[in-house]
Formats: C-alpha cells, sequence, structure tokens
C-alpha cells in the first residue's frame, strides 16, 4: 500500500511551490482533481506515440490509437461494472451526458402535462436541461424535497410518480452537501412505477466505487476532470435497451453507414453517439486516471475521504461561529459551511491568502443555497493527496479569519 508522502509525490501540482515558496493546500476537488502525473504522462505519450485519428485509418498507427481508444471503452465498462462496453459513450463531460439524454430519451416520450422528477439538491447541470426541456414541451418539473440535514426525503418520492412521470434524475452525491443519496433505493421505487431513473454520478465516480448493474439506474453520468482525468472527457452510461431506440445526438462523420442526399442510416452503438472526431487524447489521458484509482483501490480511497471527513467535520464543528451546511449521515468528503456573516467570497480570499483554495458562492446549486436561506457556502473537499496536517492548517486560518473579520 503507498503511503499519503507517495501519493502526494505523484501530483506535481501538489507538490509544487506557490508564490511564498509554500505547498499548494489544495481543498477543491469537488470542482476538479488535481493530475497524477501518469495522466498527464500519457497525454503527452498519446501525441508523441499513437496520434491518428480512429475508426478511419487503415494504416497501422491510426489501428493502434483505434484498439487504444476501444480499450479505455472496456477499461471504463469494467471500472462501473457495466455489462457491455457498448453502454459506455464517450461525452465531453457529465453536462453533455445530461443533456443527451434529455434531447435524445426524455425529449422524444415527453406530452403535454408529462413530468420529470428531480431532486431538490441537483447542481445547475442536472435541473436546467430538464427544466428546459420541460418549458419547451409544457410538461411538469416535480421536486422531490429534501429535510434540513440536507437528505433527500425518500418517503415522499412515491406520492411525485405515475404514469406521466418519464424520468427521475438525481446525483449520487450532492456537489453543494456531500450528501450521498439513496440511488439504489431511488431506483427501485421508481422502476415500481416503471419509471427509468438517470443518475448523475460526477462526485462519485472518483472517490467510491461505482456499479451500475447493482444500482440498477438507466443512465449514469460522470466527467473525467474529477476523477483525476483530463478536462473535455466524460462518460455516459446507459442500459443497452435505451441506448438502441435513443436517436443520435449529434450528427455528422463516423457515426453513420451510408449517406445519401435523400437520408443517411447510422452506426450500432456506441458509434451512433460518438460524431466527429472525439477527445481521443483525453481518453488516453481517461485510461491512465482509471489505472491510478484501481492501484489505489476504491476502497482506500473512498475511506481516506471518509476518515478526512470525520476528522475535519469534528475540527470545525469545534470552532465557534461556523456552521456546517448539510449534515446527513452519509455523507462525501465535501464540506460545506459558513462562518458567522463572513461573506464566503471573503473566507476563501483570506483563505488563497494563506495557501489555501477552496469553492466559495453557490456552486451551481441556487436552489439548495435557497432553501438554507443563506447566499452562498465556503466549501472544502477532498482528494487522495490531502491529509489532517492540511485539515489542521486550514482550521487555524479559518479561526484567523473569523478574528480579522469580527
Ligand atoms: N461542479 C463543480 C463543483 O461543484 C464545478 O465545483
Amino acid at each position: 500500500m503507498k503511503t499519503i508522502e507517495g501519493i502526494r509525490s505523484e501530483f506535481p501540482l501538489i507538490e509544487g511551490m506557490n508564490r511564498e515558496g509554500n505547498k499548494l493546500v489544495y481543498l477543491d476537488s469537488a470542482a476538479t482533481t488535481q493530475k497524477p502525473r501518469q495522466v498527464i504522462d500519457q497525454l503527452v505519450s498519446y501525441y508523441t506515440n499513437s496520434n491518428a485519428n480512429i475508426h478511419r485509418g487503415t494504416y497501422d498507427l491510426a489501428e493502434k490509437a483505434t484498439h487504444e481508444f476501444e480499450n479505455t471503452r472496456k477499461r471504463i465498462q469494467q471500472f462501473i461494472h457495466a455489462e457491455k462496453s457498448e453502454e459506455i459513450i464517450f461525452v465531453s463531460g457529465a453536462t453533455e451526458a445530461i443533456n443527451l439524454v434529455a434531447d435524445t430519451f426524455v425529449e422524444p416520450l415527453l406530452n403535454i402535462g408529462d413530468e420529470i422528477v428531480v431532486s431538490a439538491m441537483e447542481h445547475h447541470s442536472n435541473l436546467v436541461p430538464w427544466q428546459q426541456l420541460c418549458l419547451r414541451k409544457n410538461a411538469l418539473l416535480q421536486v422531490l424535497p429534501m429535510n434540513k440535514q440536507g437528505e433527500i426525503r425518500l418517503e415522499k418520492l412515491a406520492d411525485l410518480l405515475s404514469g406521466k412521470t418519464k424520468l427521475v434524475a438525481v446525483s449520487h452525491i450532492s456537489n453543494a452537501l456531500g450528501t450521498i443519496n439513496p440511488v439504489k433505493e431511488i431506483v427501485s421505487i421508481a422502476h415500481e412505477y416503471g419509471v427509468p431513473v438517470l443518475v448523475d454520478g460526477a462526485q462519485n465516480a472518483g472517490h467510491h466505487r461505482t456499479d451500475v448493474i447493482e444500482l440498477d439506474c438507466d443512465f449514469y453520468a460522470f466527467s473525467g476532470h474529477k476523477m483525476y482525468g483530463p478536462t473535455g472527457t466524460g462518460v455516459l452510461y446507459g442500459k443497452e435497451k435505451w441506448l438502441e431506440q435513443m436517436r443520435p445526438y449529434r450528427y455528422g462523420g463516423e457515426m453513420v453507414k451510408t449517406v445519401r442526399f435523400e437520408m443517411s442510416s447510422f452506426k450500432e452503438l456506441p458509434h451512433k453517439f460518438e460524431a466527429g472526431t472525439p477527445n481521443i487524447a483525453g481518453v488516453a489521458g481517461l485510461q491512465a486516471a482509471v489505472e491510478f484509482l484501481e492501484n489505489l483501490g476504491m476502497e482506500y480511497i473512498s475511506k481516506h475521504s471518509n476518515v478526512l471527513l470525520q476528522y475535519a467535520t469534528e475540527k470545525l464543528e469545534e470552532i465557534k461561529g461556523i456552521t456546517i451546511i448539510g449534515c446527513a449521515a452519509r455523507k462525501s468528503g465535501i464540506i460545506s459551511l459558513t462562518a458567522k456573516d463572513i461573506h464566503p467570497h471573503d473566507m476563501s480570499t483570506y483563505l488563497n491568502e494563506h495557501g489555501i483554495a477552496v469553492r466559495a458562492g453557490h456552486h451551481c446549486s441556487l436552489p439548495v443555497m435557497n432553501f438554507f436561506e443563506i447566499p452562498g457556502t465556503t466549501r472544502i473537499s477532498f482528494g487522495v493527496y490531502n491529509t489532517t496536517k492540511e485539515i489542521d492548517y486550514l482550521t487555524q486560518c479559518i479561526k484567523k479569519a473569523i478574528k480579522y473579520f469580527a
């Protein structure tokens, strides 16, 4: 098993110095994780050794690039325990995955008066596409409420479901609160009503084991850059039976079988969803990210995040004036807080002056902030490189900030 020092040494940006010659304390992994050297090296290696367009060329280099790309699809399939690699669609990130499902799966099914259910704690990317679709189609967006702990009120779900419901869309983990949602239970209840479920797994895939068969979800969306991989990469998992019936999302090269001026026919899964030249280098980097995660082990990663969560929660609760927003019984390594009446942007600016990177604001989850009647929070989120020593330093700096702004 690797030591925390060993893990940290794999991240050039974590091991590098800031302008004052100190190491950066990076506590914003929910926004994007830092990248290990093997991911960075893989990007360079792809362009150095393997660069060619995929699924087109008949020469060796193109075949090598195609083979590596398709091999990553298989790695992702195994990583999330999907049944078939054809169920893995490469996209630019979770946002594109969700928009793809909105446009090509739900829109054709949605009639006037139909309904889509989202939870009260969704990131805008798993809310606005559904809201806009409902507005376009005169359908109704139903909201599954949460309680003051920041937990979904599961007992309310069945009341929202009916023959009119075309989809339930819910985050696996709230980016604003850290709540781990009871996704398996949500899927099981929705399926009793014959309603498919899309899970936004952006905050889960890089931190805890993902098993789409165990969850039995119909769609699962996640981003590469939140799981130590490159930006501009992401995955949509969909059950084959749904993907088969969906129309293509984007039209263009390499997703067609035949083209005439009158009509075109489209390729089989997964290619009908991957028009144009994809982010080949990014996908190569994503493969390195999956290898990085698997080498460490998802169990270890999840446990590490939990240790940091417990430690930081205790330390922060000891500070007078701190309120933790979201105290769910099941949480991931994300803590949102307010500090007296200090604006989150003032707090984050103060922490930045002390070499600490945190996110401040509404975290693209305005309805969550409205629910708690706050303008925003200071959000701390952990990655595999964080330590309890960094949390001690953070809490010292937060105490100093509270005195400074008093
Ligand atoms: N969704 C990312 C976050 O929560 C950007 O910060």
